[in-house]
């Protein structure tokens, strides 16, 4: 015979439904914060472990936490569009937002110790589709996967433990590559005469609807002048800074950008690997940066540039960086947001100090 609506049996049956939902919520809580899989690599995890022993720098970046914001154009000449549908191939001038950046936890340190450099940017087109890439100064990066990019960052942490480093590069011959480039590629004293690469593969898709597998780099229109590295640290802590504002005060910075395309059966997966020299490439456009803007509460401050954010014509390959990179840079700006109060806000102009 069914319960009475009322009846105890039924009260009792509600009561467990109503437990059997709320454990069921409370396990998916628990599994996507990583509470059952401690060994599960999370995006809160990658982003503790950027931070530098005393903790990270509150309401900043977490990392490549120094940089300064600019405004620009990108200066489409149509020659990408064979490859990509994207609404900035098509021949035009589309407004750009971009920062140039150093690879550092610290919105301190001093600009000779930073052997990466980055350049961010945020390109939009009159449709309203955004293309945002974030790509560093590196011919390619130090390791092969997310996971490996972690482990490379506890190693380091461990500065007390000789072995810790030594057993991360055993364990990933990949790194060799990236610890020869990074002691012996020249440095500059300049931002402007730096090339950018994104590292990271993507898959371009023309009107035709033919994929591509790409790259893509920003090459200086400034010519590359070496300085030694003891000679940079002669200069402020904050040269690149000064000196970056002081030439677009001169007149407009510019990069070609070009898109490198894979040969067929060119592996997308491993940003570790550069491809070989003599791949296509094509002449996209110039990057032509017209304005510094303050970095303190300037347009950069609440711009994530994650590099998932794509118009139609260009997504992510099989390569894992972006999706980890999106997860990570999406924890590093909520964090940063929510510290508001730590941010170094400049005051508005007129107000008393
Ligand atoms: C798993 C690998 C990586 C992790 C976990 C990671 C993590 C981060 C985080 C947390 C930020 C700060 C984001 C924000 O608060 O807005 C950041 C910024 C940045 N990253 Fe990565 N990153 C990774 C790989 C890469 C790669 C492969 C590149 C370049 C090819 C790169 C270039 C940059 C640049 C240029 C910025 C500055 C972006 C800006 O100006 O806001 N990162 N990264």
């Amino acid at each position: 015979m069914p319960d009475r609506p009322g009846s105890n049996a039924s009260s009792a049956r509600s009561l467990a439904l109503i437990a059997i939902a709320v454990a069921v919520v409370v396990l998916a809580f628990a599994y996507t914060a990583g509470w059952l899989s401690p060994q599960r690599l999370t995006p809160a995890k990658i982003v503790n472990g950027l931070a530098p022993p005393d903790g990270p720098a509150l309401g900043f970046r977490r990392n490549h936490a120094k940089g300064i914001c600019f405004t620009g154009t990108f200066e489409s000449n149509g020659a990408a569009a064979a490859l990509s549908k994207a609404a900035m191939f098509a021949p035009g001038s589309y407004p750009v937002t971009g920062r140039f950046n150093l690879a550092t936890a610290d919105p301190k340190a001093a600009d000779a110790t930073v052997r990466v450099r980055g350049l961010s940017l945020r390109i939009v087109a009159p449709d309203g589709s955004e293309w945002r890439s974030a790509m560093i100064d590196a011919p390619f990066f130090p390791v092969a996967t997310p996971q490996a990019f972690y482990d490379l960052l506890q190693a380091s942490a461990h500065k007390d433990d000789p072995d810790a480093m030594k057993n991360f590069v055993a364990a990933h011959p990949e790194f060799a590559a990236f610890g020869a480039w990074a002691t012996s590629a020249p440095w500059t004293a300049s931002y402007a005469q730096d090339r950018y690469n994104s590292l990271n593969s993507f898959i371009f898709t023309n009107a035709a609807g033919q994929d591509q597998a790409v790259r893509w780099s920003f090459l200086p229109a400034a010519k590359p002048e070496p300085v030694p590295d003891d000679a940079l640290k002669q200069r402020g802590p904050d040269f690149l800074a000064t000196d970056i504002t002081q030439r677009v005060h001169g007149g407009p910075q510019r990069w070609t950008m070009i898109v490198i395309a894979a040969n067929p059966g060119d592996q997308t997966a491993d940003p570790s690997k550069a491809w070989p020299d003599d791949r296509r490439k094509v002449e996209a456009g110039t990057l032509v940066v017209n304005a510094i803007e303050r970095e303190p509460d300037g347009p950069c401050r609440d711009l994530n540039f994650d590099p998932t954010v794509l118009p139609p014509g260009i997504r992510v390959s099989d390569d894992p960086f972006p999706a980890a990179r999106s997860a990570a840079y999406s924890v590093s700006f909520n964090r940063r947001t929510a510290e508001d109060k730590y941010y170094p806000h400049t005051p508005a102009e007129g107000a008393k100090p």
